[in-house]
């Protein structure tokens, strides 16, 4: 790679608004299973099996954040995306949420969207260990890149499902 003006060193963190923090630490802790601590009184910190995180920052007016830049959660299976689908539904009232999508294959994965009570956009998937990494290490993809058809059985764990 050629060398870069900024010498960055690692992604540390991205941001997400919350409209009433300890809502949403009980939302990200008891239902989504996230990692929270509190860092001030308006802002708590959030991380999931790795070492990036997210500052979740009070924000009284908050727009809905538009699907294109939704944050992914991944679970092992295609039927463990099933299963956090009918938790969805099943506790969409608990906890504010809506426009939950239906769970369908795409790029190598099978997901659903939905938006929580803070208007934040969020993906489930399935993913091996790793999360995205089996198609960064591809490297730039040619034709229609991961949108083409079977890029799945490129999944270093294909061969266990059939999608
Ligand atoms: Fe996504």
């Amino acid at each position: 790679m050629a060398r870069s003006v900024l010498r960055t060193k690692f992604i540390s963190h991205g941001t997400l608004g919350s409209k009433d923090l300890e809502a949403t630490r009980r939302f990200y802790e008891e239902f989504l299973g996230l990692e929270v601590v509190r860092t001030s009184p308006v802002s708590l910190m959030i991380r999931l099996g790795g070492n990036h995180v997210y500052a979740v920052v009070y924000t009284k007016k908050k727009e809905r954040m538009p699907r294109v830049y939704h944050n992914g959660l991944d679970v092992d299976t295609d039927a463990d995306v099933d299963e956090a689908w009918r938790a969805c539904h099943s506790q969409a009232a608990q906890w504010g949420l809506h426009d939950i999508d239906k769970p369908s294959a795409r790029h190598g994965t099978y997901s659903f969207l939905f938006w929580d009570a803070d208007d934040n956009a969020w993906e489930i998937l399935s993913n091996p260990k790793g999360g995205y990494t089996w198609i960064f290490e591809q490297g730039d993809l040619e034709g229609r890149g991961h949108f083409e058809r079977g890029f799945r059985h490129k999944r270093p764990d294909a061969k266990k499902e059939t999608a």
